[in-house]
Order: structure tokens, then C-alpha cells, then sequence
């Protein structure tokens, strides 16, 4: 299986779990825009639900796609949200914030009653770091941070865009991209950042995610909570 194929697995398996009427969290990054197609296939089948997406992009895609979306001025809670992942270890711990939308991620899973992961194989590590965490920042501290950052054990840098440009995020932070290589104690980091003043939100996910769904060569690997 190519892992474009994997994705498609891991998206089709998670998209089973949704029912009608549900509130349905929809993930950033590229295995969540294969759920978010698939979604949009069974709405036109006749499902009725109702999209909170998680990003800009994400939400470009489901309009697209005829899914209604709304924001928390229209709900309180969400059935359910399925997302992609930068890392995910044995402990259902994930790294998220490749594409920059780890905040409102964050947001979106916290006010889920289940967050179903997906993504292809490789995402399985041992031990979460490899992938460079993102840290997203306020532009007014960034500056400070970067070498704040460092100081915690990493290679730390801004994230720009293709463009060159600092990298903006939906809600107008920049992103500063920390290289650990490995993450000893994920807990006291994440502790760590969320105590840090001028962080906005760090992709280390912790005791949100219940399930993990992983398109494998032998079919979808299922780990439950
Ligand atoms: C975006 C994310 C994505 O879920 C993560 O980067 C995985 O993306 P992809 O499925 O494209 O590898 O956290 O902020």
C-alpha cells in the first residue's frame, strides 16, 4: 500500500463511526482532507450532520463539499472529531501542528466527547520528538521565545511559509518549530509550554485521543481506548 493509500484506509474506517446528527470536528492536514471528502460523499448520499472545522482550509473544503459548518456560537459540544497526526506513540500521545492548525485543533478535540485518529503507518513512533514540535506563539513575544525555546533542550526556529515569509497561522501567530530528536517526558514539556507566557498552544496532544486508526499493509490497525 502507498501511503496516500493508507490515509484513505485509515479515513475511510473513521468516517464508519459517524452517525446521523452528529457534530463532527473536522480535522487539518492532508489524511484529514480524504475524511473531509469522504464526509462530503455520504452528506450527498442523504447523512445529515454538522461540520466544526478546524482550520481555514478545512472549512474552504467542506463548504465546498455542501457539509454545513458552524462555529461554537452555534453549539456546546461535538460528537466527535477526526484528525490527523505529525506522531503518534503507544500511549495514544500525538504531535500534531504540521500544517500550523494545532490550536484550534486543540480547541475543537477538547469539546469532543471522542477524537478518532487516523493517519498512514510511518506516524507510529516509539517515542514522540522526531517530528520538530510546533509551538505556536504571539508575534509580540516571538522574538523572546525563540531563544526560550531553545533553552529547553531543542533546535528551535521560526516556521515560514513557502513564500519565505514567518508563517501565519489562522489566528495570526507565528510558529516556532522545536527539534528535540526525542521527547523524554512529554507531560512536564506540555506542562512546561502551557505555563509559558506569550505560547499560545503547543502540538503535543495528551490524553485527548481515544482512537487511533492506522491504514496498514494488513488493513486498518483499530487501538482503543
Ligand atoms: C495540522 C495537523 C495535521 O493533522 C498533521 O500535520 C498531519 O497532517 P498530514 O495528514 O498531512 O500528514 O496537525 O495542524
Amino acid at each position: 500500500m502507498t501511503e496516500d493509500e493508507q490515509k484513505q484506509a485509515a479515513a475511510k474506517a473513521a468516517v464508519d463511526y459517524i452517525e446521523d446528527g452528529m457534530v463532527v470536528g473536522l480535522g487539518t492536514g492532508s489524511c484529514a482532507a480524504k475524511m473531509v471528502d469522504l464526509v462530503g460523499a455520504r452528506v450527498r448520499a442523504g447523512l445529515s450532520i454538522t461540520g466544526v472545522p478546524t482550520s481555514e482550509a478545512t472549512a474552504t473544503q467542506a463548504r465546498a463539499l455542501g457539509i454545513k459548518i458552524v462555529g461554537f456560537d452555534a453549539i456546546k459540544r461535538l460528537d466527535l472529531t477526526i484528525d490527523g497526526t505529525d506522531e503518534v506513540d503507544g500511549q495514544r500521545r500525538l504531535i500534531k501542528g504540521g500544517g500550523g492548525a494545532h490550536l484550534r485543533e486543540k480547541i475543537v478535540a477538547s469539546f469532543s466527547d471522542r477524537m478518532i485518529v487516523i493517519a498512514e503507518a510511518k506516524k507510529q513512533v516509539a517515542q514522540l520528538g522526531v517530528f520538530k514540535l510546533p509551538v505556536e506563539v504571539i508575534r509580540f513575544a516571538a522574538p523572546a521565545l525563540l531563544p526560550k525555546m531553545a533553552a529547553l533542550g531543542c533546535t528551535a526556529e521560526m516556521r515560514r511559509a513557502a513564500n519565505g515569509d514567518l508563517f501565519l497561522t489562522d489566528e495570526g501567530n507565528y510558529i516556532i518549530d522545536c527539534d528535540f530528536g526525542r521527547i523524554n517526558d512529554p507531560e512536564a514539556l506540555a506542562l512546561r509550554l502551557s505555563t509559558t507566557p506569550g505560547v499560545v498552544e503547543h502540538g503535543l496532544f495528551i490524553g485527548y485521543a481515544d482512537i487511533i486508526l492506522i491504514g496498514t499493509d494488513d488493513g486498518v490497525q483499530i487501538t482503543d481506548a
